[in-house]
């Protein structure tokens, strides 16, 4: 049930990127340079590029401008070389997916696919490659983000999507099923030895609920929360600081300016070794989402970030999480 595919089609390294619309650029580059700590590597009338400190790819975060609704556009994926993106092209025709070549600024060869539920992927294999940031000190403010780590994406089968993924090569860290049986309502899946690259969470998808991005020490989960109260970004906090128990990352999460959600987080652990038995969680353990004990509000549940002219669909699994409003209600 579990079980990944040892001997992949092609050889996919990480989640490396995301592509997403903004209505006021000059307010998106407030928010993530400005209070997060993210570095500019490009703007135009168009687009801002951005990456975290540690990150010599040109980007990580692009935020195109929309007039329209803000929305997510593609979700991206590295490959080890270019012969993976040929072998990735050839496996999605296969498999009767259409994947498509595209020119994207600043990438090499990129490939365009959607998965069998609905995200809007994209893979390449390099990036311009710029200057690291790690050691130019000076430049650590906010967060201090160094790299984006991991996309959750909100599905409305995630059996059928963590197929899809274990089939990629992908490996099963952790999972929530619903409460002594074995239906599906989350899956952590990685390829780079960590926790995850991709969750895929149950509910009206597809859409991207979060980036996860690594920041590297605890105190700077607390001094973004200060920046942002002593900067004026209040609104802009959603939840935390706490503690997965999934994953084990301390974590905050904030809204950007037009409602897309990022993941500030610290303290993963290693996942490399083949024996290692997949994590389960019941689904009404609320320590899953919140070791402390605090699950997350209702919004973090059900808000999220549509693909760009993707519909969206109920999931098939109804299995509802405890929410912060829940569970205050009946605390004692
Ligand atoms: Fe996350």
């Amino acid at each position: 049930m579990h079980e990944a595919n040892p001997k992949p089609p092609f050889n996919v390294t990480r989640a490396s990127h995301a592509v997403m619309t903004a209505r006021d650029l000059d307010a998106t580059q407030a928010f993530y340079c400005d209070l997060i700590g993210f570095q500019l590597s490009a703007r135009d009338k168009d687009a801002i590029y951005l990456r975290g400190l540690e990150e010599r790819g040109h980007h990580s975060l692009v935020f195109r401008k929309t007039s329209g609704a803000p929305a997510c556009e593609r979700v991206g994926l590295r490959v080890f070389t270019d012969d993976d993106l040929e072998a990735a092209f050839d496996h999605f025709k296969r498999i009767n997916l259409s994947p498509a070549w595209v020119e994207v600024p600043y990438q090499g060869r990129t490939l365009h696919v959607d998965d069998p539920v609905g995200t809007p992927l994209e893979f390449c294999s390099v990036m311009d490659d710029l200057p690291t940031n790690l050691q130019r000190f000076e430049r650590y403010h906010g967060a201090s983000p160094m790299r984006l780590d991991h996309h959750q994406i909100v599905t409305y089968d995630v059996q059928a999507a963590t197929d899809f993924y274990l089939s990629l090569g992908f490996r099963l860290t952790e999972y929530t099923a619903t409460d002594g049986k074995e239906e599906l309502w989350g899956t952590w899946l990685q390829r780079k030895g960590n926790p995850h690259d991709v969750v895929y969470v149950n509910g009206r998808g597809p859409a991207l609920h979060h980036c996860g991005i690594a920041v590297p020490e605890i105190r700077d989960i607390i001094q973004v929360c200060d920046v942002a109260g002593s900067l004026g970004f209040n609104k802009h906090f959603e939840r935390g600081p706490g503690r997965h128990g999934i994953g084990n990352a301390l974590f905050v999460y904030f809204r950007d300016p037009d409602g897309h959600r990022i993941e500030l987080f610290n303290a993963h652990y290693q996942a490399i070794d083949i024996n290692h038995t997949p994590l389960r969680w019941d689904l009404s353990d609320t320590r899953r989402s919140q070791l402390w004990g605090l699950p997350a509000p209702k919004k973090w549940f059900y808000e999220a970030s549509n693909f760009a002219g993707k519909p969206l669909c109920d999931p098939t699994l109804k299995a509802d999480p405890v929410t912060l409003e829940a569970f205050l209600a009946n605390q004692f």
